[in-house]
């Protein structure tokens, strides 16, 4: 049962295309990854899905209501943690779920019930009654989860959820993200730009690239589109008319001294491949990722434009330290 259909949704700002018609139909208990760089259209997209931007032209149906036609209705069916935390920071944390449960109109007999539920599932029992400005970011991060879910959406939306958060930090977020999407089969639409975590979360991936989507499918068929494996071989002058035409390779590409051939069932041609190349400096074999998917489809790294956006500094030192090598 499709739970989204979206049918060109468009949004400008001025001058600013930000999303340039998106089809899209997301199935019910879906977990589902809006991924691309920075300015990509994301937020504005989710924006239009919660009602909090109004499209410019298209339209979307959530849960049965029409965003343009039944704000309201759709309000009270979607759950939507925000990129930037949204915590009043002088209550508790329980206070911060009864403040939302009003909000929400959930009826006073259930209530603290469905807090206390919200409370054990993000492991926030012991800390309810501290100030939330006494949360570690992972805290309040769980905590928004929490609010999130509170009302028991059909859909949560989830933009960023883990951005600036550190890496244990993050895949534990992952783990309440995926326990509560099955706890409720609640759908779960997020953004982000952490391609690994991405392809580990989402069933269906939609890459998104200056307000269109550009591949929509499961990460392991757009992974396997790609065609094999990926062998980085650092050599100064390697043949690359020979490698191109060898039978077993789909693709090659230069970056510096270093060609990366995408080739089938690298394990059985790696000796052969190596062979036909002089002064090897280092191989190295891996499986392709999304952002290899990304490269394909644009011919840009994602992760060269959040670098220069997002700031996530160790992450971004880290990874050039990795390539270095
Ligand atoms: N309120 C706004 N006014 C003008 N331009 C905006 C506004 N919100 C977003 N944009 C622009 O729309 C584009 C898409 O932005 P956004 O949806 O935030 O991308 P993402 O979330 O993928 O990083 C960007 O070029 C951004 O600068
Ligand atoms: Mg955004």
């Amino acid at each position: 049962m499709a739970i989204i259909e979206i049918r060109s949704l468009t949004k400008t700002f001025g001058k600013i295309r930000a999303v340039r018609g998106i089809d899209l139909t997301i199935e019910k208990g879906e977990i589902f990854g809006l991924l691309g760089p920075n300015g990509a259209g994301k937020t504005t997209t989710i924006g239009m899905l919660c009602t909090i931007i109004r499209p410019t032209s298209g339209s979307g149906i959530i849960a049965g209501f029409d965003i343009a036609k039944h704000p309201t209705q759709v309000r009270q069916n979607v759950g939507i943690v925000f990129q930037d935390p949204t915590l009043d920071t002088i209550l508790t944390g329980r206070e911060n779920l009864q403040l939302h449960a009003r909000l929400y109109g959930i009826p006073a007999q259930d209530r603290s019930r469905w807090i206390e539920e919200m409370l054990e599932l993000v492991d926030l029992t012991q800390r309810a009654d501290d100030l939330t400005k006494t949360y570690s970011g992972g805290m309040r991060r769980r905590l928004e989860l929490a609010r999130g879910l509170l009302h028991r959406p059909a859909v949560l939306f989830l933009d960023e959820p883990t951005l600036g958060l550190d890496p244990q930090t993050r895949a534990r977020t992952w783990e309440y993200i995926r326990k509560m999407a099955q706890k409720e089969r609640t759908t779960v639409v997020l953004t982000t730009h952490y391609m690994e975590e991405a392809q580990l979360m989402c069933d269906r991936i939609g890459i998104i690239d200056a307000g269109q989507i550009i591949a929509l499918d499961t990460p392991g068929n757009m992974i396997d589109m790609l065609g094999g494996d990926i062998v980085a071989v650092k050599s100064p002058n390697p043949p690359l008319d020979i490698i191109r035409a060898l039978p077993y390779v789909s693709a090659i590409k230069t970056v510096g001294e270093t060609i990366e051939i995408t080739m089938k069932s690298a394990h059985l041609h790696l000796a052969e491949l190596l062979s036909l190349i002089d002064n090897v400096v280092s191989v190295e074999i891996r499986k392709p990722t999304l952002n290899d998917v990304f490269i394909r489809l644009t011919g840009r790294d994602i992760r060269q434009e959040d670098v220069e956006n997002n700031g996530s500094w160790v992450e971004t030192i880290a990874r050039y330290r990795q390539r270095g090598k």
